[in-house]
């Protein structure tokens, strides 16, 4: 594929950062803004001579201009606000950030020669599972506002390419976990709200205990279910989605998951063992809106960019990321 320019928004965060990485590894050139509200400092590749590094928020002036400037072919949109459960108790935060500030940024970007916009979705755009796995066709039915701000953003992009503005790819991944296998992001997650790294912390220390929502699901082990996918994983297959974008001229809309679901006391009790330790743990009530089960099927992604999941066994997902909790201590 032909050295691009490539536009990163949120590039210092934790998908992001993988990301950004597997560009340069195949020689594009990347600008990453990021106004590090949750993102790391030691995710930013500042010794790369094919990196710059803006510090800024995107929707700002400065931060549009910046980006525009540069002439990107294809921005990669990461910046977001994520807490599901923050979402519910102020949308307000979530409508700005997720909603009006990506419009800004759609909006730029389609006044721009960059015509080439790669999104990051989420599995919550699904809500409760009609079936499992979930596949692309499954009606969206968001339980949370987070979720309703990603299929919101997925209509403007159908309506922006539909009328000739963009191409663009919208990458609905499940549980992102894990840490680059070769150990080049050490950046750990601010303010983490996912079950893995608040194993991670609680093994370090960090926090007293490990609360477990819910132990009546109609699951094998009565604990929720979840897919969890390599951020490796992830990387690769946002690249094939840019080249899917780039080279057949088409939309896409892809599920990214492991394809395989694992409890949270499979989670648990293996992240035990990998560490070497019992972590503290008690089993608290069901949280609001959490579906039993929720696993995708990636054979879309299979067919369509010929991706599959190599590095997302539970066991590599949790070695590689107690590896950088381990270094953080
Ligand atoms: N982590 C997951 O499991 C998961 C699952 C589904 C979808 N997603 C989506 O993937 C994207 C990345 O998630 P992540 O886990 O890497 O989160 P993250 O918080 O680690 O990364 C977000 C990055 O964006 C930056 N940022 C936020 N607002 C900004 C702004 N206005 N201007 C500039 N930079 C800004 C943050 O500093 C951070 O570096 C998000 O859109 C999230 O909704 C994540």
């Amino acid at each position: 594929m032909n050295k691009m320019k490539i536009g990163v928004t949120g590039g210092a965060g934790y998908i992001g950062s993988h990301v950004v990485l597997s560009l340069l590894e195949q020689g594009h050139q990347v600008i990453v803004i990021d106004d590090l509200s949750s993102g790391s400092m030691k995710n930013v590749f500042s010794d790369e001579s094919s990196y710059t590094f803006i510090q800024e928020d995107f929707s700002s002036e400065k931060g549009l201009k910046t980006l525009f400037d540069f002439l990107p072919d294809v921005v990669f949109h990461f910046a977001a606000q994520k807490a599901a459960g923050v979402s519910m108790q102020h949308p307000e935060h979530f409508s700005k950030h997720n909603i009006r500030s990506t419009l800004k940024l759609i909006e730029a970007l389609s006044q721009s020669e960059c015509g080439n916009f790669i999104f990051s979705s989420s599995a919550a755009v699904y809500g409760k599972p009609e079936y499992l796995p979930l596949d692309e066709e499954h009606p969206l039915r968001p339980l949370n506002y987070y979720g309703f701000t990603k299929q919101c953003i997925e209509e403007n992009l159908k309506w922006f390419s539909r009328l000739g503005k963009m191409r663009f790819a919208s990458l609905r991944y499940f549980n992102a976990a894990g840490y680059n296998i070769n150990n080049q992001i050490q950046g750990i997650e601010k303010d983490a709200n996912n079950l893995l790294p608040v194993i991670m912390e609680t093994a370090i220390g960090k926090r007293p205990i490990l609360d477990i929502f819910g132990t009546d699901y109609d699951t094998k082990d009565g604990t929720c279910l979840r897919d969890y996918i390599h951020t490796d994983d992830l990387a690769k297959a946002h690249l094939l989605s840019m080249e899917y974008i780039l080279k057949e001229g088409k939309d896409l809309f892809v599920n990214l998951g492991g394809a395989k679901g694992a409890s949270v006391l499979e989670v648990l009790q293996l992240a035990e063992e990998v560490i070497g330790k019992k972590i503290p743990h008690r089993f608290v009530g069901r949280r609001e809106g959490d579906p039993p089960a929720l696993f995708a099927s990636s054979e879309k992604a299979y067919k369509i960019l010929g991706w599959k999941a190599e590095h997302s066994s539970l066991k590599e997902v949790i070695e590689s990321t107690w590896k950088v909790y381990f270094a953080s201590l």
